[in-house]
């Protein structure tokens, strides 16, 4: 148990596939940060039943009941998870709360004995959100990767919790819209 910034106390646990209300408002806050992806509300809470299967990890983090924010993830590799997806309710970001999100599904990739934790965050906003959103990356992306700078994205957030870009997927979502992949180091090989 934590307490948030406004000593609200946060609880992280394992998502209930059983808990109908809390399944309900994990996809309602998947649907709300990414309505280009998620269109319908059926879309959302498959996505939310995805990372309740069996070979995912979905954590929730709860404050006073209800849903804050959740996190997934499963290993890709004999030694590498992904985290997928990761989102806080937007009335309590900036408190803690996806840092300790992650912070959790570190713990659980490493009691599995995964060494790398990575993931895909894509600049696809309107207007980019990095500076290798909006350009043409080839003939040489990984230069762009190298120089990678945030102007407003999520990359940044990852970083301050140790990520490093790692790579990127030119045009992932259309001219321009890449997929920034990053990863962090869970345990010394
Ligand atoms: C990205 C997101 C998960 C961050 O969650 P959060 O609970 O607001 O983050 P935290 O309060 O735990 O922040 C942890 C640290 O990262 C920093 N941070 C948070 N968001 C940031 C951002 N967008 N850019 C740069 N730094 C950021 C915080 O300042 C804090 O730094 P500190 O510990 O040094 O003070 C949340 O903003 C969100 O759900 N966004 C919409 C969905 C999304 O973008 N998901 C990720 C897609 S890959």
């Amino acid at each position: 148990m934590m307490t948030s910034m406004n000593q609200r106390p946060i609880a992280i646990c394992d998502l209930d596939p059983d808990d109908r209300s809390a399944v309900l408002q994990a996809a309602a806050l998947l649907r709300a940060a990414f309505p280009d992806w998620m269109r319908t509300s059926e879309d959302a809470l498959a996505e939310v039943r995805e990372a309740l299967s069996p070979d995912y990890t979905c954590l929730a983090a709860f404050v006073n009941g209800d849903v804050a924010g959740w996190i997934g993830g499963r290993p890709e590799y004999s030694h590498a998870w992904e985290l997928h997806p990761l989102v806080v309710r937007a009335d309590h970001r900036g408190r803690g709360i996806g840092r300790a999100l992650v912070a959790a599904l570190e713990e659980r990739a490493r009691d599995a004995r995964a060494l790398t934790l990575y993931l895909g965050t894509d600049d696809d906003g309107p207007m980019p959100g990095t500076t290798a959103g909006g350009i043409d990356l080839f003939p040489d992306p990984l230069a762009h990767a190298i120089g990678l700078q945030a102007i407003d994205h999520p990359s940044d957030f990852y970083r301050h919790l140790g990520f490093v870009v790692i790579g990127l997927i030119p045009d992932a979502n259309g001219p321009g819209k890449p997929d920034i992949l990053m990863a962090k180091r869970l345990s010394a090989p």
